[in-house]
Parts: structure tokens; sequence; C-alpha cells
């Protein structure tokens, strides 16, 4: 059984991860709407990241016999200035999200709910791959600058992402 805190702090989480596939979603078609395919591709591995990520919670909450409910989403930001801009953005979101596993974390552990513990610790470690895997893509779009043939060749890099369904837990 979980308790009523810890469940609603998952509660919020799985709504702050449906959220990030719907901010995932509006950076895809930014990246549509200029002809960026690989970025395209990119984002979609990452809205689709995050969809497991709320089911993952979502499957966690109902296993201990809890009881989901769910809130609305907000709406995301729709435009950005440039690539540089949106990568930026992302990361400030995923630092966020790494906040937000700790803050979980520290319910958890206020709670004595050891299998929390364990169960959140696969989603601390994912927040440290997505926030190298997107420093990278941001450290790139840093030294590429004006320069379209290097953002091309970026984007010809970025197609080459594929989803691998994560095993949560
Ligand atoms: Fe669900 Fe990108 O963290």
């Amino acid at each position: 059984m979980i308790s009523e805190k810890m469940q609603q702090a998952f509660l919020e989480q799985i709504n702050k991860e449906l959220f990030s596939e719907y901010l995932y979603l509006s950076m895809k078609a930014y990246f549509a709407n200029l002809n960026l395919a690989g970025f395209v591709n990119w984002m979609d591995v990452q809205v689709q990241e995050e969809h497991a990520h709320a089911m993952g919670m979502f499957d966690y909450v109902i296993q201990r016999n809890g009881k989901i409910e769910l809130f609305e989403i907000e709406k995301p930001q729709n435009n950005w200035n440039s690539p540089l801009d949106v990568f930026k953005a992302v990361l400030a979101h995923e630092e966020y999200v790494t906040s937000r596993i700790n803050a979980l974390l520290d319910v958890a552990e206020s709670e004595k709910d050891r299998a929390a513990i364990i169960f959140l610790n696969w989603y601390l470690k994912e927040q440290v791959e997505e926030e190298a895997n997107v420093g990278g893509v941001l450290a790139q779009l840093e030294l590429i600058g004006d320069d379209k043939n290097a953002l091309l060749a970026l984007d010809k890099e970025l197609a080459q992402r594929t989803y691998v369904a994560p095993v949560i837990g």
C-alpha cells in the first residue's frame, strides 16, 4: 500500500511527465516547420520517452494499490527564437525535472517507503543521462552559431537517434 502523501507526489509527477511529453511535442512541431528532420526525430524520441516515464509511475501507483487521479496538463510554449533557444529550454526543463525527482525521493525517505526509493532511483539515473544528452546537443549548437552547414550536419546526426523502450524500476 502507498501512503496518501507518496501517492499525491507521484500523481503530481505523472502530470509533469505528461507535460514534458507535451512540451517536446510542441518543440517537434517547431522543428518540423523549420524542415529539420533530424531534430524532429530527436524530439520524437524524447516525446516517447516522456510518455514511458509517465506510464511507469502510473503503473507503479496502481501496482501499490493506489488510486490514479489525472490533472490538467499545462499549455506548453509554442515558439522559440532558434534551435539553440530550444535546447537551452530543454536543459532548463530537464534540470527542473531532476529537482522534482529529488523532491519525490525526499517524500519517499520521510515516508520510509523503501520500495518507492528503489523505484525512483531509476528515474534519478535517467535524469543524469538526460541532462548529459541534452547538454551535448546544446554544446554543439553553441559551437555552430550561425553556420547553416554545421546545423545541417548536426541535423543528420540527430536523425540517427532511435527510441528504445525503457525498462523502468
Ligand atoms: Fe521524464 Fe525528461 O524526464
